[in-house]
């Protein structure tokens, strides 16, 4: 199975981010987080600027919802130029109208749970989507630990898409590292986000290939 990485600007210098996003060019995705201080407790960016981070980045934009209301929201980023498109579930109404939305405006239609939501409020989803999001931290804050004690989410996930015959994609977020990649990859997951762990090394391209590499073994 061919991994994917996708470097979190939440981790970038926001003062220098379109050259903090042109430095992980090698990666597939470019992770943004958006947060509005109600979902989460932590404020970050919204629509003029994930339109003007899509028009500058050599890679495809995975927007990553931490919104109240993504009912309304969700598919105004997928209009600004996100190509993939993360709403959480514990905000969402309606996650199948927003998934055909997100789809019938080109863009992939993702959800995320949080921690505490069980991955079984998921499944049966799993027809309108195209990733599932599953948090290895609370969100909000990048730099925190790895929740391993949600690996049997991401087992119980995977088993589903496969018994579907699904080809949905598996991310997870949060604490993603060199030290705990390759446990998410042998329990399903296949496309990773990491923020602090590619923005907090001097070389982000040789993080990202390490990375890469030790979540391919
Ligand atoms: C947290 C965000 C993450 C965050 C991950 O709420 O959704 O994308 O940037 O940061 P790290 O990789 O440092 O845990
Ligand atoms: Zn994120």
């Amino acid at each position: 199975m061919a991994i994917q990485i996708a470097p979190s600007i939440l981790s970038a210098d926001f003062a220098n981010l379109e050259r903090d996003i042109v430095a992980v060019a090698e990666a597939d995705w470019l992770h943004v987080d958006v947060m509005d201080g109600h979902f989460v407790p932590n404020l970050t960016l919204g629509l003029p600027v994930v339109e003007r981070i899509a028009q500058v980045s050599p890679l495809p934009i995975d927007a990553h919802l931490m919104i109240e209301d993504p009912d309304r929201w969700a598919p105004r980023y997928a209009e600004v130029g996100a190509t993939s498109v993360t709403f959480h579930l514990e905000a969402a109404r309606d996650p199948r109208t927003i998934a055909a939305d997100l789809r019938s405006l080109g863009a992939r239609a993702s959800c995320a749970i949080k921690p505490g939501t069980p991955v079984e409020d998921v499944l049966p989803l799993i027809d309108t989507l195209d990733m599932v999001l599953i948090m290895t931290v609370e969100p909000g804050f990048g730099g925190q630990s790895f929740m391993e004690d949600m690996m049997p989410k991401f087992r119980t996930l995977r088993a589903a898409v496969e018994a579907a015959g699904s080809d949905l994609w598996i991310q997870a977020d949060g604490g993603v590292a060199r030290e705990t990649i390759a446990t998410v990859v042998e329990s399903g997951g296949d496309v990773l986000v990491a923020g602090s762990a590619v923005y907090g090394a001097d070389d982000r391209g040789g993080e990202i290939r390490a990375l890469r590499e030790l979540g391919q073994e």
